[in-house]
């Protein structure tokens, strides 16, 4: 959702600035640009990739002192003109966020007799800072943001340079990631810390309404009142080679491929096969409040929601608890009836969806305990909730969640399997079988990375059709949810996941010979059901391709076409048969050479409402 970044130091910026927004050009890519200081403050800017905008900047650009952006359009088409950073006269500003005012400061400035070039919320803030420098008395740039920022309504990430201020980069944060990298006479500011990682790994995160200089060798952060703030330094253990393809041709393969590692990372050192408990002694929740609990809420949005969906079968089974699934941007809206007894659980692997925290935010105001589940140290979401219970995945660059889902999954497996062992739901036997079936799973997912080549000749069914249909039961819901966004989200299928008992209540009208339907059918206490399923779609002469258990040959006997996972737990299947669906939805998208790591319209980190 935008990416900002900014330089000072004694390095060349362009490259630096250049390079720093590849790493964020996941998280938007329709437009790019750059101010470098080179005695004056010169801006390049272009839609489309950092590619054109390489391509704009001359060589003889030199500087050490710069800010970037990559683009998400939200106010404004992807078009050059709405680039980022956008001027006004000696200042210069780049921004991620939205400012929900813009429209009344824009009238003001414009009676002011400011100019807008763009169609974007941002310009306001450059001309807005331009005006209380120049003709507002605030004429030093930290004073300039100060006064600034103290009339904008909505989030942002600003990172900002004034001609008549060589040597400083000014910052502000509100609503929207920001984090200082700290290197040796150079410093860094950036959307995340993949962008400065080949530089440094000592950070600091900014927190809301801080405004800040950076200078070459010294970082000062202040309150909106002026005063001091004196932040700790931390140290990032994301290596850079987790950020980069080491080798495969798109992040995504690279990081369906990391799940064995992810999942082992993310279970390392909680698991007793022996005593059939798993220990979380990152959450700070008491036995006696466990025994207590009511009702869980689950948060999250998108891949992180359909998790969630899981995690409402894995709660009700394995703790005895009534648990609700909601979408953050409805819930923040809603009316919840919430007695604060309520345990919340936010799941974003980007701990930084606007309506993920925006609706933990909500929920806490009711005096809801809350707990995070989140990949990304540091991220916003780790401060809004009460514990964090982390997926060790690393980076995941790639717009489509993978490696973060299944981790996700198995974070959620391991606190159901604690809050139920604390409840006295799940038997200590129970607890045993289902850690010695997760301990299986990075060994089992590789043997279905072996045998990619045969889901790689399966999405051939689906590169020239139009729609297709994901249907499952029970813990196979949420996975055909998640199989069904995966296709869509990258090769532009239309695909629609479907409770497979509720295709008679109207989709089933949609089903001919060319809408594939793709059923999880794993074994368990649903298989009969389904298989009925796939005869109800079979009759209407729908190709069905269904994911199946590696010795179930009775499903042959229906379908057109079995991939395979190694038979496991029931209730660990889903994590077996969302990588057969993650090849899937790639190999379909590489089939029809589609923008895989970037899809159209998408961004990784959605950062504005
Ligand atoms: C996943 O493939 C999607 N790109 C998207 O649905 C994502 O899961 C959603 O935006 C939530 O992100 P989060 O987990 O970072 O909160």
């Amino acid at each position: 959702m935008c990416g900002i970044v900014g330089y000072i130091g004694d390095g060349q910026a362009v490259p630096i600035i250049l390079e720093s927004l590849k790493m964020l050009e996941y998280r938007g890519y329709d437009s790019a640009g750059v101010t470098i200081f080179n005695g004056s403050l010169e801006t390049y800017k272009i839609a489309g990739r950092i590619k054109n905008l390489e391509d704009i900047i001359p060589e003889n650009v030199n500087g050490s002192t710069g800010i970037g952006h990559t683009r998400w359009a939200t106010h404004g088409k992807p078009e050059t003109r709405n680039a980022h950073p956008h001027i006004s006269s000696n200042v210069s500003v780049v921004h991620n966020g939205i400012i929900e005012n813009y429209m009344q400061l824009k009238e003001r400035l414009t009676g002011l007799g400011y100019e807008f070039k763009s169609d974007t919320d941002t310009e306001v803030i450059a001309h807005l800072l331009h005006f209380n420098m120049n003709c507002n008395g605030k004429k030093y740039l930290l004073d300039g943001l100060t006064e600034t920022i103290k009339e904008l309504e909505g989030s942002y990430a600003i990172a900002a340079l004034c001609a008549e201020e060589p040597g400083i980069l000014a910052f502000a944060r509100k609503d929207s990631p920001l984090v200082i990298g700290i290197g040796n006479g150079s410093n860094y500011a950036a959307s995340d810390v993949t962008a400065f990682l080949k530089h440094t790994k000592e950070v600091i995160y900014i927190n809301d309404n801080e405004i800040g200089l950076l200078k070459p060798d010294s970082i000062d952060i202040f309150d909106l009142d002026g005063n001091s703030i004196s932040r700790d330094t931390e140290t990032i253990e994301w290596t850079l080679e987790a950020a980069e393809k080491a080798g495969y041709e798109h992040f995504m393969l690279k990081e369906i491929h990391e799940q064995p590692t992810s999942i082992q990372n993310t279970f390392a050192g909680k698991l007793s096969e022996l005593e059939g408990t798993v220990t979380l002694d990152e959450l700070y929740l008491e036995r006696d409040e466990i025994k207590r609990l009511k009702r869980v809420t689950i948060i999250a949005c998108g891949t992180s929601w359909n998790a969630g969906i899981l995690g409402k079968y894995l709660f009700e089974k394995l703790a005895g608890l009534h648990t609700d699934v909601e979408t953050a941007s409805e819930f923040r809206y809603s009316n919840p009836v919430l007695c604060g007894e309520e345990l919340t659980i936010a799941i974003t692997q980007s701990g930084e969806t606007a309506d993920t925290l925006a609706a933990v935010r909500s929920s806490s105001s009711y005096g809801c305990r809350s707990i995070a589940i989140t990949n990304v140290v540091g991220s916003t979401i780790t401060r809004e909730s009460d514990s964090v219970l982390y997926t060790r995945s690393g980076p995941e660059i790639g717009v489509a969640a993978t490696k973060t889902f299944t981790a996700q999954l198995v974070a959620l497996y391991m606190l159901a399997i604690h809050l139920g062992r604390i409840r006295g739901v799940v038997s200590a036997n129970e607890a045993k079988d289902l850690i010695v079936g997760m301990k299986r799973l990075p060994g089992q997912i590789q043997k279905i990375l072996n045998k990619k080549e045969m889901i790689k000749e399966c999405a051939a069914q689906f590169a020239d059709k139009r729609d297709c249909f994901f249907i499952g039961r029970y813990l196979n819901y949420p996975v055909a949810l998640e199989g069904a966004l995966k296709l869509k989200e990258i090769s532009y299928i239309h695909a629609e996941g479907y409770a497979a008992g509720e295709l008679k209540h109207g989709p089933l009208a949609l089903i001919t010979d060319e809408t594939p339907v793709v059923a999880i059918a794993t074994r368990g206490h649903t298989y009969e059901k389904i298989l009925s399923n796939i005869k109800e779609v079979k009759a209407r002469n729908a190709t069905v391709i269904a994911v199946a258990d590696d010795d179930d040959t009775e499903i042959d006997k229906y379908v057109d076409i079995v991939l395979r996972v190694p038979s496991s737990h029931e209730l660990l299947a889903p994590v077996l048969s969302s990588v057969v669906l993650q090849l899937l939805s790639y190999y379909t998208a590489l089939a029809k050479d589609c923008s895989i790591d970037k899809p159209r319209n998408l961004a990784k980190s959605v950062t504005v409402e």
